[in-house]
């Protein structure tokens, strides 16, 4: 088989493993935050539980029950909540290779600000994923740890400054992927070296009648809180990559830096509900502003934008920006690509004859003039000029004369 079409059919499958397992993942973390929020105290309670919470669903009541000491009998099967976290690592990292990785040249690199040969750029990324995660752990195991609004604000502030430093060294949408990599990283990791051995340790300490070290919860909880609050911005991250406003335009590590903000806020709406401790409507507002802000810079063209401007011929006829096109996009776009390792006109976008040129003027538009997601990592080389000349063919309507 075609290794292109091997390579898209990989892309598939781990997809949609990938999507499933995030899916469960999250939907569990969720639930038991809810959970262990809602939970209530009642006098005739069994010595040695927290609270109960009474929940309905599928047409039966579940009367949920939380021990901090082992229960009398010790169930046959105690159920562990791990393989949802890292099966959405797994695949997640799979598709990192798949899409990005074998495909750096077109996804992660980005030609024009800094040309690199694929393993250079894959070398970077692992230790862009590997490096700050130990300097998290470092973070969170120093005594600095202890103070979890300072943890909050350093892992915010460093998270920021990665994803500046990635937009300037991959692609935006290389740079977009690689951020929300390193986060779920962060997150997967925690649990793998914290959250479940933390449990282990409580779990044995319990059942052998003694005491567990009231750390190990706390190193626990600690990590659940930041997983909670990055969860959101790890989705958006996930699907921003879809979205050439977001990652493809100059104040695309801005638009990452509110969305860091907005997730936790979101969030902690929702904790204080399920906890009972009243509905802060105001963190609705600031996200919604925060939402409106992204809009904004999303609007404000790529890095390197040339309007339309005195330099352009103005009316621009259609023949100049077909000439662009098919100088620059066509050797992808066209019913037989002529690219190596493209099998199919991408997206089904073809734009190798003027019908279908005129035909795909607004997405051409949002692609390659309102951002600079096509060419991908500029590979075809296309200049301010020319992309200018799109501008203006699409800002006059793009008349096909
Ligand atoms: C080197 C190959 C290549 C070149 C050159 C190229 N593209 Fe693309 N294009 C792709 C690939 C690959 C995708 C699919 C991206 C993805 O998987 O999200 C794509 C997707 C698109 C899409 C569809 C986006 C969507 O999400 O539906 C449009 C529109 C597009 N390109 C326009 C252009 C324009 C306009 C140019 C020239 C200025 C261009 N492309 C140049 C490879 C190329």
């Amino acid at each position: 088989m075609d290794e292109a079409i091997l390579i898209e059919w990989a892309g598939m499958a781990i997809r949609w493993l990938h999507v499933i397992a995030g899916i469960t993942w999250i939907g569990s973390s969720f639930y038991f935050i809810a959970l262990d929020l809602s939970l209530k105290k009642r006098a005739d309670l069994p010595a040695g539980v927290q609270g109960e919470a009474w929940q309905v669903h599928g047409g039966g009541f579940y009367n949920m029950v939380k021990y901090l000491v082992a229960p009398a009998r010790m169930p046959d099967e105690l159920t562990w909540f791990k393989w949802e976290a890292y099966t959405t690592w797994l695949s997640g990292f799979a598709l990192l290779v798949v899409v990005y990785y074998l495909g750096a040249s077109l996804f992660l690199i980005d030609h024009a600000r800094m040309p690199m040969e694929p393993w250079q750029a894959v070398a970077v990324s692992l230790a862009g994923l590997i490096l700050p995660w130990l300097g998290y752990e470092a973070l969170c195991r120093s005594r600095l740890g202890r103070n979890d609004l300072l943890v909050g604000v350093i892992l915010y502030v460093a998270l920021v400054l990665l994803t500046l430093l990635f937009c300037n060294v991959f692609s935006g949408r290389g740079a977009f992927v690689q951020i929300g990599a390193l986060i779920g990283t962060i997150m997967v990791a925690s649990v793998f070296v914290t959250i479940i051995p933390n449990q282990r340790k409580t779990v044995a300490a319990l059942i052998a009648g003694g005491k567990p070290d009231p750390i190990w919860g706390k190193q626990a909880k600690q990590r659940s809180l930041h997983n909670n609050y990055l969860t959101l911005p790890v989705v958006f991250l996930m699907l921003a990559n879809h979205y050439p406003l977001l990652f493809g335009t100059r104040y695309n590590w801005l638009i990452v830096a509110i969305v860091l903000l907005m997730g936790p806020l979101i969030r902690h709406f929702f904790n204080s509900r399920h906890a009972g401790t009243g509905s802060p409507w105001w963190t609705w507002a600031a996200a919604a502003a925060g939402l409106v802000a992204i809009g904004w810079l999303s609007a404000q063209g790529p890095r390197d934008a040339v309007r339309a401007d005195g330099r352009t011929p103005s009316p621009v006829a259609f023949a100049q920006a077909e000439e662009v096109v098919l100088a620059r996009c066509s050797m992808c776009h066209a019913a037989a690509p002529v690219w190596d390792g493209i099998a199919a006109p991408p997206r089904g976008v073809v734009l190798d004859n003027p019908a279908d040129i005129a035909r795909q003027a607004r997405t051409i538009a949002l692609q390659s003039v309102h951002s600079a997601a096509m060419p991908p990592g500029n590979v075809t080389e296309i200049t301010a000029e020319e992309r200018a000349i799109l501008a203006a063919w699409t800002a006059a309507g793009a008349p096909t004369r």
